[in-house]
């Protein structure tokens, strides 16, 4: 197995230590290239650069695997919970009983938020959307926790189990205040005695005088949601928290500009996309074959297709799938989107465009049609993928903050603007 790697430039032959991962993952160790020979490596989109040593999530896209911290998703989804798996993606080992009930006691500890924070929410307009308050509540909340917030990072890590419980908590408490603000409804207090997706639901759906129950899996399945979404190394968002962390902001900060990035369509927001896809393909009466055609000819995009890293199914995708039809059947709804989705996903894995692409479902394609039967509103998916997501990011966090030779994240970059000119007075423009 080599060591080393060499580039050769000119008549320069640079050598260069090779890194090999747990699983055989390899990379060369390039960081003195460019004090050896004056080059930089250029690798837009970031395709071929690891960005850091991590010992969170594994990925294989090629195999379609994906393991935290050495457990697959599979065992994970059948045999644990939402907050088991953030625990194991935040400490690194599965919990005991008394550590999982010390984490379930903190996290229903702190559901409730600040009382000031509401007047917060009387500032957004109505149509807001929920990410861009997502984004900016969790930075405020940092406000009203200074001494876990305080960028020292000393400090910040001496509180970190608080910290992490609070988000893990609070995010979900501000996204239901965030669909009732929008809808009009007053807030509802959460319900110490629920279990935390349960009381999610219970957050967003308890009318007054009517209290949320629902005996039909919906807890169930969202808390699956929550798990397949724990982390998925460094993608956008992930990698946008460790970025804000290594200039040493606090976790506050950090998960807010995770949640920004998270939002677009080609990342978090693909999840939205899906659905409206799979509306306006019922609603010109197609089967998905038209929208087949429409995405090779280049006029469409398959979306829940396609991924940077998997060039095989997406697990999580798998997962989700089964579980969409058994809690669409434990409901009782007939949901069309459902037959559309997977005649689109027959047609797609049959043809040679996607074939050849290594296109496959990844796990936006079921989970729009999992969330709108358990009756969360589209403009709210993207924020349930920020709610899943929590775990992984703040173990990112945690990974930077704890690494004493941890250095802020600054990549360079190639010029390619005008060349040195001489200023022109304004009146001679
Ligand atoms: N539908 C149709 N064609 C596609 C799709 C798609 N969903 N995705 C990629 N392609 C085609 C591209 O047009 C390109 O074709 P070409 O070789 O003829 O030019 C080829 O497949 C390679 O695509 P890239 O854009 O190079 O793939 P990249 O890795 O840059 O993008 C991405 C990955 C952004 C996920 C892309 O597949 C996509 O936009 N998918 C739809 C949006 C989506 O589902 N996003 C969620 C991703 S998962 C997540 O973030 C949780």
């Amino acid at each position: 197995m080599e060591t080393t790697g060499t580039i050769r430039l000119g008549n320069e032959n640079l050598e260069f230590p090779v890194i090999t991962g747990t699983e055989g993952e390899k990379a060369l160790d390039t960081r003195t290239l460019r004090a050896k020979s004056g080059y930089i490596t250029f690798d837009e989109g970031y395709g071929n650069t690891g960005s850091c040593l991590s010992e969170i999530t594994f990925i294989n896209g090629e195999q379609g695997i994906l393991r935290h911290r050495g457990y697959a998703i599979e065992q994970l989804a059948e045999r644990s919970s939402f907050l088991e798996v953030a625990y194991l993606v935040i400490y690194g080992e599965l919990p005991s009983e008394a550590q999982l009930n010390q984490l379930r006691s903190q996290v229903t500890k702190n559901a409730s938020i600040h009382t000031g924070m509401r007047y917060h929410f009387e500032g957004f307009p109505i149509d807001a959307h929920p990410m861009a308050i997502l984004s900016s509540m969790l930075n405020s909340l940092g406000a009203y926790y200074p001494n876990m917030s305080s960028n020292d990072r000393e400090q910040d890590l001496a509180h970190f189990d608080e910290t992490a419980a609070v988000l893990i908590s609070k995010v979900r408490t501000i996204a239901a205040m965030t669909y009732r603000m929008k809808k009009g409804l007053p807030f509802v207090f959460p319900d110490h005695s629920r279990r935390y997706t349960d009381n999610f639901l219970h957050m967003m759906f308890t009318e007054p005088y009517n209290e949320y129950h629902n005996d039909s899996g919906a807890a169930d399945a969202l808390d699956l949601f929550l798990l397949l979404h724990a982390d998925h190394e460094q993608n956008c968002s992930t990698s946008t928290v460790r970025m804000v962390a290594s200039g040493g902001a606090n976790l506050f900060a950090s998960v807010s500009a995770g949640v920004c990035a998270l939002w677009g369509p080609s990342h978090g927001g693909a999840n939205m996309a899906v659905i409206k896809m799979l509306e306006e393909i019922h609603a010109d009466g197609d089967d998905g074959s038209r929208f087949i055609k429409a995405a090779k000819e280049g006029k469409a995009k398959l979306m829940g297709f396609g991924h940077r890293v998997y060039k095989n199914y997406d697990p999580r995708a798998k997962i989700l799938g089964k579980s969409a039809e058994h809690v669409l059947s434990g409901i009782g709804i007939d949901d069309p989107l459902l037959d559309i989705a997977k005649h689109l996903e027959q047609a797609a894995l049959e043809d040679d465009y996607f074939i050849k692409r290594k296109l496959y479902p990844n796990v936006d394609f079921y989970s729009g049609i999992l969330l709108k039967a358990i009756g969360i509103p589209v403009e709210m998916f993207t924020v349930m993928f920020a709610i899943g997501r929590m775990p992984g990011w703040i173990a990112n966090w945690k990974e930077i903050a704890e690494n004493p030779k941890s250095r802020i994240h600054r990549p360079r970059q190639i010029y390619t603007g005008p060349p040195l000119r001489e200023f022109v007075k304004l009146g001679d423009r």
